[in-house]
């Protein structure tokens, strides 16, 4: 770890899902069931590409906490001439407030074909392309700057790790990557809120730390909230194999 933030937070309640006694109603049974699905409801109207691209506005206030974050480690707004790659980037909007693509060259990837042919009419200057996180359709070393921003909480461990190896074929060997995931921690809001997500995977901020440990070097690691969820913020580097 680079810096003393990871410190101040503890790890995941008992089992990641498991539903928290603090989070769901104290009984049981029916009202359990109700609640899955409630969940299931959500996620079906959450894979339309406009409900999402709503929510997303409205939880992530325009991604300023983001920017502010990773702005505090790394200069967003020098980003220029760069060929970077988002992997599950939903219907853009986190891409473009990050990068500006006039002075970029942007790829965004994601799982969902209507988020992607929805993203590429917002954002015309982007190229989007719907693919696997593992099975990223590239062949040789195009990318500066990789975003994976609340992507990896979606993904298996074996499914991240075939990624961070596809990542490291589609990128240049001093290529950056920008991780930005979910945590557990000690604010029940963001636990709460965590229980609700589409992603089956989130871990304490030791756990993300120990997923990225084979294939990359941690420059920066930080904590930060935003859309009321504690989030760990990497900045990596790729690992040279000897
Ligand atoms: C929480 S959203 C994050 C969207 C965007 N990166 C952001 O930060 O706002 C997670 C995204 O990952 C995508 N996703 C999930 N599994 C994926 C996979 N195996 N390959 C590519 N994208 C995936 C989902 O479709 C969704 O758009």
């Amino acid at each position: 770890m680079t810096d003393g933030y990871i410190h101040a937070c503890v790890g995941p309640p008992e089992s990641a899902r498991e539903p928290d006694p603090r989070c769901t109603p104290s009984s049981a049974g029916e009202k359990t069931n109700n609640s899955r699905l409630a969940a299931r409801a959500f996620y079906k109207l959450l894979a339309h590409p406009l409900i999402f691209d709503i929510k997303q506005r409205m939880v992530t206030a325009d991604y300023r906490g983001m920017r502010q974050a990773f702005g505090a480690h790394l200069a967003l707004e020098d980003c220029r001439g760069l060929r970077i790659l988002d992997v599950g980037c939903g219907t853009g909007l986190c891409l473009d407030r990050l990068f500006c693509a006039e002075d970029n060259f942007i790829v965004g990837v994601d799982l969902n074909v209507a988020y992607t042919q929805w993203a590429g009419k917002l954002y015309p200057e982007i190229h989007f392309v719907a693919a696997s996180a593992d099975q990223l359709p590239f062949t040789g070393q195009l990318f500066d700057l990789v975003l994976l921003s609340s992507v990896l909480h979606h993904l298996s461990d074996p499914v991240s790790m075939d990624l961070f190896d596809n990542l490291k074929r589609a990128t240049t060997s001093d290529a950056t990557v920008l991780l930005s995931e979910p945590v557990w921690s000690d604010n029940r809001l963001s636990n709460c809120l965590l229980r609700w997500d589409r992603g089956a995977h989130v871990k304490s901020p030791e756990g993300w730390l120990e997923l990225v440990s084979e294939h990359f070097l941690v420059k920066k690691d930080f904590i930060y909230r935003y859309a009321r969820t504690e989030f760990l913020g990497l900045v990596l580097g790729f690992r040279q194999s000897d």
